[in-house]
Formats: C-alpha cells, sequence, structure tokens
C-alpha cells in the first residue's frame, strides 16, 4: 500500500512537471527533487499541513481519499461539523459524516481541526426560528458544546469555538447568539468547550483579519478582554480567502506577533488563492508566489504551527459558487494533478530545519502551554 501510494505520488510529481512547472517562472523553476508528501516536509517544520475536506468526494472518490491520506496530516470537515448539519433538530443529533471524516483521519494519522461550533452561518431551522429565552439558549449552546466537543473528546488538535463574530470596523456582527446571549455569548461558548475538552487548544476563527485593520484590531480588543476574564481561549484563527492581489505579508507578521505576545497559537485555517477564470501560466505562478509567501510567514512565526486550506483540489472547492468567474484556488488542479502551488509549498517546507525554526522550537516550548504540533 505505501509503495503503491509512493510510486503513483512520483508519476503524478513527474508528470505535472513536464507540463506546467517548467514553462512558468523562476519560483517554478525550483528543482525540488525531494519527493516526500508535504505531510513529512510540514513535520520537520513542527507544522501541520492539511485541507478542509467534504464527505461526499471522500467517499466516492478514490484518488480524493488517497490524495488526502498521502499528503496531508491534518483535515478540518468543511460543513459536516456545522450546526445544521450536525444538529438538525433540537433533540436530534447527526453525526454520521463527521464521524466518518474523524475515523479517515484517525487511520490514516491524521488529526482533525473540529469547525465550528459558534457562527452566524449554518443554523438550523429549528434555531432560527424557534423563539428561546435567553436562559434557553444558553442551554441550547451548552448542550451543543458539551454533545459535539464530548464526542471528539480526544481527537481534536484544535476547535473553531466562535466563527466570524466580528465585522469590518471591528464591532461584534449581529448574529442569533448576540441578540438573544448578549456578548457574553463568546465567553460562554469557549467555556463550555474548555468543560467537554480540557486539553483540546480553543480559536477564535475569522476572515479579513490577516493584516492589521480595524477588523484585527476589533478581534484583538476582543481575545485580550477574554485573556483578562481568563476565559480559556488558545489561539486565533485566519482564514485567508484572497485573491492573486495577495496580502501585506509585513503587516501580517505584525498582526501574528501582537497575538503571540498574548501567548495565543497562530492557525493558518482556510487559506484558498482565487484567480479569474479561465487560467494562465502566469496566475498560476504569482499563485505560487503568495501561497510560499504565507507559508514562509508562518514558518517564521514560532507561535504558527498548522497551514490550512479550504480545500486541496481544484475539483472539489467553495470558490466558484461562491465567487462566480473566479476558481482554480487550490494547490491540486481538477485532475488532482500538483500545481506550482503545491511545488511552491514543498519548496518551503524542504527548507527545515533552518536555524528559525531552532529559535521556533525553543519559543514554543517556553511560551505555549497548549501540544498544536505534531511531535517530531
Ligand atoms: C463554506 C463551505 O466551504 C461551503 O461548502 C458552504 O456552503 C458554506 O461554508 N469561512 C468558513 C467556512 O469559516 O465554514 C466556509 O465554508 C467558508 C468561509
Amino acid at each position: 500500500m505505501i509503495q503503491h501510494r509512493w510510486i503513483r505520488h512520483v508519476g503524478v510529481l513527474a508528470s505535472c512537471w513536464s507540463i506546467a512547472l517548467f514553462e512558468i517562472s523562476a519560483h517554478a523553476q525550483s528543482t525540488n527533487t525531494d519527493l516526500s508528501p508535504l505531510r513529512d516536509l510540514a513535520s520537520q517544520c513542527g507544522i501541520w499541513i492539511g485541507p478542509a475536506v467534504a464527505y461526499d468526494p471522500l467517499t466516492g472518490e478514490a484518488i480524493y481519499a488517497d490524495t488526502l491520506g498521502r499528503e496531508f496530516s491534518i483535515l478540518t470537515p468543511e460543513n459536516d461539523m456545522k450546526w445544521a448539519p450536525i444538529h438538525p433538530q433540537q433533540f436530534q443529533y447527526s453525526f454520521e459524516r463527521a464521524d466518518a471524516l474523524v475515523a479517515f483521519a484517525g487511520a490514516n494519522g491524521m488529526t482533525v481541526h473540529g469547525h465550528t461550533l459558534v457562527w452566524h452561518s449554518a443554523i438550523p431551522s429549528w434555531l432560527s426560528s424557534g423563539s428561546f429565552t435567553r436562559d434557553e439558549m444558553i442551554d441550547i449552546l451548552r448542550d451543543h458544546i458539551y454533545t459535539v466537543v464530548g464526542r471528539y473528546n480526544g481527537s481534536i488538535a484544535a476547535w473553531d469555538v466562535v466563527n466570524e463574530a466580528v465585522n469590518d470596523d471591528g464591532s461584534l456582527r449581529s448574529t442569533l447568539w448576540l441578540s438573544s446571549i448578549g456578548p457574553e455569548y463568546l465567553d460562554l461558548a469557549f467555556r463550555f468547550a474548555s468543560d467537554a475538552d480540557p486539553n483540546a487548544p480553543l480559536v477564535y476563527n475569522d476572515y479579513g483579519n490577516e493584516s492589521i485593520n480595524a477588523k484585527s484590531n476589533g478581534i484583538y480588543d476582543l481575545v485580550s478582554g477574554m485573556l483578562a476574564r481568563g476565559v480559556p481561549i488558545h489561539g486565533v484563527g485566519f482564514q485567508f480567502h484572497i485573491t492573486l492581489g495577495g496580502i501585506d505579508l509585513a503587516s501580517f507578521a505584525q498582526n501574528m506577533q501582537r497575538f503571540a505576545d498574548l501567548g495565543l497559537g497562530i492557525y493558518i485555517s482556510e487559506l484558498d488563492v482565487r484567480m479569474q477564470l479561465p487560467v494562465t501560466s502566469e496566475n498560476f505562478a504569482t499563485q505560487a508566489n503568495i501561497y510560499a509567501g504565507i507559508l514562509d510567514a508562518c514558518l517564521a512565526q514560532p507561535a504558527c504551527r498548522v497551514f490550512q486550506m479550504w480545500g486541496f483540489t481544484d475539483a472539489h472547492s467553495w470558490v466558484p459558487s461562491s465567487f462566480p468567474g473566479y476558481g482554480a484556488a487550490l494547490i491540486f488542479d481538477e485532475m488532482y494533478q500538483p500545481k506550482p502551488a503545491y511545488d511552491a509549498l514543498a519548496q518551503g517546507l524542504s527548507q527545515c530545519p533552518s536555524p528559525v525554526v531552532g529559535a521556533k522550537s525553543s519559543h514554543r516550548s517556553a511560551n505555549v502551554s497548549k501540544p498544536l504540533a505534531p511531535a517530531q
């Protein structure tokens, strides 16, 4: 089995190089001859690497499951742990799909990033159209978090406890949770999650907070307040759903540092880099450089030890339906061939261990109480 996978991997890379890499850019002309899967390279850097995963292709397409198990060390259920799928009726949970993803991870030596316990979206109609008192909403939140987190206790590398609760101007987003419970819902959610799995790192996750801006300032104030109140929060997620315009990497580095200085872990949680269709070689090269730059920023930051993408193959991505006219945002193409972005990540990861990473290890043990990265 292992040999079979390895041979396939070599073949995939070889065909990719012949059709794509050598024609594109200086970055794509890298002579990466280390054919180790990304997960092995990432392990040498002390980070996890992986994608969001959907149940249907995982169970329906052998190449999806093979590529996932071969290349990655962590997966995030793309939808199957959200409220509507996992808790469709007030007194009914539906764990089948989430269980299957967690089982796949376990069988393939991967870990799981739980996503997500509290969000304004994917709320089932029994909850959005019910009329519950504040106390009832708190009870519902507690029951949900205890049940879901409790079920996967021991299998989860980190939980996105609250997702996307902050507006672009830094204020709290108007959600069912805010209107029914008040701002305390955030503290409560983290406390309930900690009760249910005291060992799981607990994360606040959002988009548009990658650079220093009004939104990331609001999140900084929010999590600082939580820490001051003794709320169990251990990390901040930066989603990175971005375009070929890229990101201000200097600002991202500065932003990561201020959260790291609070003692929090940094999670690159949902990266994808979309482009207008049809694709061009030039755009693939630009995309590869963006992936590489974000990885390098993570490797240079001791508190950053997870590099996660929102999918891995352009055959299964939320981008085309969510951003009409855009696509090709991931590191494998629709035929599961690695793209220049894949090679850029392999190149970046193959630089470890380096002096920077040595510094990273000591910082990690000194400053972080939760085990967030795989054992070396
Ligand atoms: C998206 C999924 O990819 C889609 O399949 C679904 O229809 C909507 O949600 N930020 C998040 C993710 O935190 O949960 C979202 O996932 C993408 C944006």
